[in-house]
């Protein structure tokens, strides 16, 4: 399989490499942006997001959210002003296809590999990395996440350094989403792979050494992992029948299946690694976790979930919701409910200094139900209070919006008080804004917004990395 005479096809753009969604090139520093309302004066850091923004038109296949190149747009926020950045994560793929000016590598569904003739003997047969979905900052090191893959460090000018392996202790890498701990500065992290024993976790110390992974027994084939939860007492992985077939894929049937009839289990891991308890359910699939806390015994799981991952497993329109699940470590029995059932929501986030402890509200992106001239955009936020049960919305007009972000107020009064931060584009003109949302009114609208200098491609997940 080598050479561009048996190379896969262009991919004909389609919703998610169009409209809101479509990648830029430009990379850009613009201070001194133009701000409308008032940046509050404690507001001081920066907040950073990643996303899929393939560096060429895509080849062979382009499935949204789990392909592209990685992209990092960042806005630095101090005394009151605003400045702009944004830069690719800059693999050995993606400068390989820089130098030779188009696309090498097929989408991530696609089994076909350069050879040696196409990209020389090191990076011959490799697969394209796609740190594009996370990005956080851990041990003062901002690093850029893959799915399941060694995340890339950033440097200050978000340029891109070596891949991370946290003292050669975690060569294979880490998910997209590790959670670290606020009350101990550990992170947290799970990694699968195709061969046994498929998924295991880790602990990333706060000086950034990672212990070598552990295995969580009981997996008898690869499935596909997004997101974790921690308590306390335990790490929490949904293990849903989402699985991996390598050896289909190479003979051209689909990578991933969804079997529902095995059901969706979630494993209890002790982080002090004593056991593993695994609790059963009828199968269900997340996407992201909200948060958990344990209570008692037993652990409280907030989530979005989806009756089936529909991204990846063609059926009828499926709409996520916000969903709790209590789990029985002992008995095994999973106890679970919607939260609220009119509202369809994802990328739910929380103020981080709550993660493993209850939070009493959750920011989660939602749809207004109005028609919206692009497909699979959000159009509105939504607040939900877990003490009331009450939903706040902010339905802003003309705008496609991603993930809010939770920037505690560092001169405030506990958890909660802040502001959520969330970029958005016009659908009208393209234009995209940070907009500042105070956390005491976020129906009532930005108390500021920042005017950025290029489009910001819809995407996936940030952090507010404080000064
Ligand atoms: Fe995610």
């Amino acid at each position: 399989m080598t050479g561009a005479r048996t190379a896969p096809a262009p991919v004909v753009p389609g919703p998610h490499l169009t409209g809101p969604f479509a990648p830029v090139v430009a990379e850009v520093d613009v201070a001194d942006l133009p701000v409308v309302g008032e940046l509050p004066a404690d507001l001081d850091g920066a907040y950073v997001r990643n996303g899929p923004n393939p560096r060429f038109s895509p080849l062979g296949s382009y499935v949204f959210p789990i392909d592209g190149d990685g992209m990092l747009h960042r806005v630095m926020l101090a005394e009151g002003r605003a400045r702009y950045d944004n830069r690719f994560v800059r693999t050995p793929m993606v400068r390989a296809e820089e130098e030779a000016g188009h696309a090498i590598w097929p989408g991530g569904l696609n089994a076909w590999r350069p050879g040696a003739d196409e990209v020389g003997p090191e990076l011959a047969g490799t697969r394209r990395q796609l740190p594009d979905v996370n990005v956080v900052r851990h041990h003062g090191r901002l690093l850029a996440l893959a799915e399941c893959d060694p995340p890339y460090r950033m440097g200050p000018q978000l340029e891109t350094l070596d891949q991370e392996t946290f003292g050669d202790a975690l060569p294979a890498g880490i998910c997209a989403h590790p959670k670290t701990d606020p009350r101990t500065g550990e992170m947290l992290a799970f990694s699968y792979t195709f061969e046994p024993p498929y998924l295991t976790w880790t602990t990333i110390r706060p000086d950034g050494t990672g212990t070598p992974p552990r295995p969580v027994p009981g997996i008898e084939r690869p499935s596909m992992i997004h997101d974790m939860a921690i308590t306390p007492r335990y790490v929490v992985l949904v293990v849903a029948p989402l699985y991996f077939d390598v050896a289909a894929a190479t003979t051209g049937g689909s990578l991933l299946s969804w079997l529902p009839d095995d059901g969706t289990r979630i494993a209890l891991v002790s982080r002090d690694g004593s056991r593993v308890r695994w609790c059963t359910d009828e199968a269900f699939w997340l996407w992201h976790t909200v948060n958990a806390h344990d209570q008692g015994d037993r652990v409280v799981l907030d989530y979005v979930e989806w009756a089936r991952p529909a991204e990846l497993s063609p059926g009828p329109p499926v709409q996520p919701r916000l969903a709790r699940a209590v789990l029985d470590p002992v008995t095994g029995r999973v106890t679970r409910r919607t939260l609220v059932d009119d509202l369809p929501a994802e990328f739910p986030r929380i103020d981080d200094r709550l993660l493993g402890s209850p939070h009493a509200v959750s920011a989660s992106v939602t749809r207004s139900g109005r028609a919206l001239p692009h497909p699979g955009c959000w159009d509105a936020l939504a607040w939900y209070d877990t003490r009331t049960d009450d939903v706040t919305h902010w339905t802003p007009d003309d705008l496609a919006l991603g993930e809010a972000v939770f920037a505690p107020d560092p001169r405030g009064e506990g958890p909660d008080t802040g502001w959520w931060l969330v970029l958005g584009t016009r659908f009208s003109s393209g234009e995209s804004s940070l907009f500042v949302l105070p956390a005491a009114d976020p129906a009532g609208g930005p108390v500021a917004t920042v005017g950025l200098p290029v489009r910001v491609p819809l995407g996936l997940h940030g952090s507010w990395l404080p000064a």
